[in-house]
């Protein structure tokens, strides 16, 4: 069985199909607003460490274990040890999860390409730009006749990731001649590690889970990829050259969304994930017509690479179904089960689009955010004496309902006082299923990973699989430090914080 996998007709095949899977909304959506809530350099800082000092080795051996193995998750986990197998299963669970707001955002990001799609023909679905005199106006714009052809072009040239980093670029570097801007770059790139003597836990937990979500990690989509990879490859480059291309990707959005904030929003980063789309359609509108032509090629670019990863994370789910119908000697039923797990994550995805992105069923939302529906909004303040600057207080009336204290409220000693947690964790159903996915069954299954090279199967196992073909496994040392103590360590940090948050 090991070896009769089709695989990637070249090895460019190969990384443009992995590089596709992993650039995707985690980079242009999720990095900028995580970056923008958990104090920006610092967590570039702490991101960028985890890179290399977890992802690359995670992703090493994610891919080895996809190649040696040949299988997908579940097969892959349960052949190296029957103890492990509850790994496969986790890794079939996730992306599940993600999907469970992915497809939303996907969604969203359609809108948006077609709502500037329909104003560059001047149909103005939400009255952004003036159809007065449009085709006179038009073919007698110089400037956007160019635009046009030039894209033509650039479509036809490139078209896809490729496309997306050009897209990417122009948009780099209208928004750097935005009066203000710089203050994003201080923000990102200008050396400040006080959010880390801050709260160090959380800056490392929010880095950590969007290390692994950006770059596919810790659940078995590598796996699969690796199963993929011909044995004359070299597992190592290609880890690093996916590990750079996302990280750079990541960056890129970063260095167009935290500069617009300051820029346009008065340096407000922290608005959570709502912040690219709220970011973008300002600068957008401060392009004139031209802003409809960006605005939506930017998003069907985005479009395009949202694409690529959620069908790549419906195919995790898909085949391990197949597989298991496959091995029971049943017919693979490959359609039906794509079209079954749809289905299931649409249900899943009904409270994420529903509830308002955090707004609640106070702010107009259909559907309340978990911690309403949970029932886990309040938590007493404690044994407090005074109130501690910065903390929104609640007191409980007779009727059960909350109200906020005014903020020039004088402190009464023995009265109970509350807090909202909603506020705390996973304040909206997207960053509920983010919390379940990428912050704890990710970093678990790094860690559990991780400590199964490092300590149980030994590293030798991966530099045997990676030596193939004459290939030189290079920094063996490095990576068994990843392996055995870094990973595991940091791992356990990151799963111990997001318990405690959890828990209030
Ligand atoms: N990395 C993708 C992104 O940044 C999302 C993703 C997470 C993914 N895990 C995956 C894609 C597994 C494919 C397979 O958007």
């Amino acid at each position: 069985m090991e070896n009769n996998r089709a695989s990637f007709g070249s090895n460019f095949g190969f990384i443009m199909a992995a590089v596709g899977s992993a650039v995707g909304l985690g980079n242009i959506w999720g990095f900028p607003y995580k970056m923008g809530m958990s104090g920006g350099f610092a967590f570039l800082l702490v991101y960028l460490v985890l890179a290399v000092f977890v992802g690359l080795a995670v992703m090493v051996g994610e891919l080895a274990i996809g190649r040696k193995t040949g299988m997908s998750p579940v097969a892959a986990y349960r052949k190296l040890s029957k103890k492990f197998t509850w790994m496969g299963y986790m890794a079939v669970l996730v992306p599940f999860l993600v999907l469970c707001f992915y497809f939303v955002l996907g969604g969203m990001v359609t809108r948006y390409a077609l709502g500037y799609l329909t104003a560059i023909f001047g149909w103005n679905t939400w009255n952004v730009s003036d159809i007065a005199d449009f085709f006179g106006s038009f073919i007698l714009n110089g400037g956007s006749m160019i635009l046009w052809t030039a894209i033509f072009i650039a479509i036809n040239a490139f078209v896809g990731m490729p496309a997306l980093f050009v897209m990417l670029l122009i948009v780099i570097i209208y928004v750097a001649c935005q009066p203000g801007a710089g203050g994003g770059y201080k923000f990102m790139f200008g050396w400040n590690i006080k959010p880390l003597q801050e709260d160090f836990l959380k800056v490392l937990k929010t880095a950590a889970g969007q290390m692994f979500f950006s770059l596919s990690l810790g659940m078995g989509a590598m796996i699969t990829y690796g199963s993929y990879l011909k044995k004359q490859e070299s597992v190592q480059k290609n880890a690093v050259i996916v590990v750079i291309c996302d990280t750079l990707v990541a960056i890129m959005a970063g260095m167009i969304v935290m500069p617009a904030c300051y820029a346009f929003l008065g340096g407000e980063t922290s608005s959570g994930p709502g912040l690219l789309f709220l970011s973008m359609q300002i600068v957008f509108s401060k392009m004139g017509y031209v802003g409809n032509i960006m605005g939506f090629l930017f998003y069907a670019l985005v479009f395009i690479a949202a694409i690529s990863s959620s069908m790549s994370l419906l195919e995790v789910i898909t085949s391990f179904k197949v597989d298991q119908n496959v091995e029971q000697g049943k017919a693979p039923g490959r359609k039906k089960y794509a079209i079954i797990v749809a289905i299931l994550v649409f249900v899943f995805c009904l409270p994420t689009a529903l509830d308002g992105l955090g707004s609640g069923t106070n702010g107009g939302a259909t559907i309340g955010n978990p911690a309403d529906v949970l029932g886990m909004h309040w938590a007493e303040a404690g044994d407090i004496t005074e109130f501690a600057e910065g903390t929104t207080y609640y007191v409980k009336g007779d009727d059960g309902i909350y109200t906020k204290l005014a903020a020039d409220e004088a402190f009464v000693e023995g009265e109970t006082y509350y807090l909202d947690t909603s506020k705390t964790w996973n304040a909206d159903w997207l960053d509920f299923y983010d919390m379940l996915s990428e912050g704890i069954m990710m970093p678990l299954g790094a860690l559990v990973m991780a400590f199964g090279i490092g300590w149980i199967w030994k590293i030798d196992m991966i530099v045997e699989e990676c030596e193939q073909s004459g290939h030189k496994f290079w920094g063996k040392g490095f990576f068994n430090l990843c392996y055995k103590i870094i990973t595991p360590i940091g791992m356990a940090f990151v799963l111990y914080a997001q318990i405690t948050g959890f828990f209030g």
